[in-house]
């Protein structure tokens, strides 16, 4: 890996530009403080979104995913989705083209930080959320179209389907969950546990409402798991004993995994996972997931920690090293060029970045700096609403962490 790497970033929308302006100050200033130019990133501009219409006519211009695809690595800001013409989604395009197949967001407490949590310090841990199948597919087909019609015929008349309630005036989508994507995502979960030597992951599903598609997900994870990771113990291999040597036998069997400091696994259902994570949130340390229960729990773990100005994330494919880190709010139009804009979103997926390059005295610098000004109080306008203090602009704040750094 090179001292040196090109990282193209795309700056993003509305408030983008702020954001980004921050973050890259932030960031150089720790890489120079850190290494003394010894590494420094080479950031690389790519369009995309409003700035890319504006210039070339096109949202995504293909030199765009052809330079991430070069560098490999890139960092992005929010991005509009074009209404009108213009393709779905920017970001789901750019995942898709690049086959991202694991959306991570990591979720923890910054002290001082507004939440409706009485304790929300107890909340630590990272989603691995499925990115390229399930209903986010985009398989789906308008009630009363051609399409629709087709389907429902060929369900009806050739496999025989007749629990469509309403077949003449339903909308219809299409839910692959796969064996290979199921076994990449949960792969990457567990070998993020093993690096981080964390003893609990849990597979997410709705496996006993939708038996083939989540029930498959945890079933693939599991089966992938037991081969693959000695140093793992299953709630399904749990089963098993009880089974065959009864409840006491099993209770033995994760008692000893547990002491062996094994990687215990196990699966919860979505909706109890979604109680659960309020209630005794200390539970959970690594989740994977599918891609739809996976945006809902990115939501509600983001908010019971401050919400989405905070929030950092990236989409990865571990197989061919492309990633995109990314803010995980969108642009903010109400907020755009007041300075009101939190950058810690992006500037903490910009620490996934410089973690991902092994850069990590860098990230713990800017970690610690965002640590350290939250406890000051020294604050965007986002938290100091809601904490009924004096905040400071989106560049102060850069400027703060630039003090505090040094
Ligand atoms: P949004 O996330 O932009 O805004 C929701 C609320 O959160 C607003 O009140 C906003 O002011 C606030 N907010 C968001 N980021 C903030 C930050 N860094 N600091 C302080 N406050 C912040 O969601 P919205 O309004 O639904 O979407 C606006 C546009 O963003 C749409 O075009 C949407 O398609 C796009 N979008 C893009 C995403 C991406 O590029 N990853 C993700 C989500 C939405």
């Amino acid at each position: 890996m090179t001292n040196t790497p090109i990282v193209p970033y795309i700056e993003g929308d509305s408030i983008g530009p702020e954001i980004w302006q921050a973050t890259k100050n932030v960031v150089d200033t720790a890489l120079e403080l850190t290494y003394g130019g010894a590494k420094k990133i080479e950031w690389l501009e790519v369009l995309a979104g409003g700035k890319a219409f504006d210039q070339t006519g096109e949202w995504l211009p293909d030199e765009t995913v052809t330079a991430i695809q070069k560098h490999k690595l890139a960092i992005k800001g929010p991005l509009n989705t074009p209404i009108g013409g213009g393709i779905r989604s920017l970001n789901v395009a750019l995942r898709q083209t690049l086959d991202l197949y694991a959306c991570v967001r990591p979720v923890r407490y910054f002290k001082g930080v507004p939440s409706p949590l009485k304790e929300p310090e107890k909340t630590e841990m990272t989603i691995f959320r499925e990115n390229t199948e399930d209903v986010y597919a985009g398989i789906e087909f308008a009630a009363g179209s051609d399409e629709a019609k087709q389907l429902s015929d060929f369900l009806e008349n050739t496999l025989g389907v007749t629990k469509i309630r309403f077949p003449e005036t339903s909308s219809l989508g299409i839910k692959p969950i796969s064996k290979e994507g199921s076994e990449r995502l949960v792969k990457s979960a567990m070998d993020y546990a093993v690096a981080q030597e964390l003893t609990r992951v849990t597979l997410v599903h709705k496996g006993n409402i939708m038996k083939f598609t989540e029930g498959g997900f945890k079933n693939w994870g599991y089966d992938m798991i037991e081969q693959d990771y000695p140093q793992a113990f299953t709630m399904n291999q749990y089963k098993k004993i009880a089974a065959e040597n009864g409840e006491q036998a099993a209770e033995d069997a994760l008692a000893t995994a547990r002491n062996e400091k094994k990687i215990v696994v196990d699966d919860v259902i979505a909706d109890n996972l979604l109680q659960q994570i309020l209630l005794y949130p200390e539970k959970f340390q690594v989740i994977a997931t599918t891609n739809l229960n996976g945006d809902y729990i990115s939501d509600a773990l983001a908010a019971q920690v401050g919400g989405i100005g905070i929030s950092p994330g990236a989409n990865i494919n571990y197989q061919s090293g492309h990633a995109i880190f990314e803010a995980t709010h969108g642009t903010a139009p109400d907020i755009a060029g007041k300075g009101y804009a939190n950058p810690c979103s992006l500037l903490l997926s910009a620490t996934m970045l410089l973690d991902h390059l092994g850069w990590y005295e860098a990230s713990q610098k800017i970690t610690a700096a965002i640590e350290a000004a939250i406890e000051q109080k020294i604050v965007t306008k986002d938290f100091a609403q809601a904490l009924g203090i004096q905040e400071v602009s989106t560049s102060q704040f850069a400027d703060e962490l630039i003090k505090l750094m040094k």
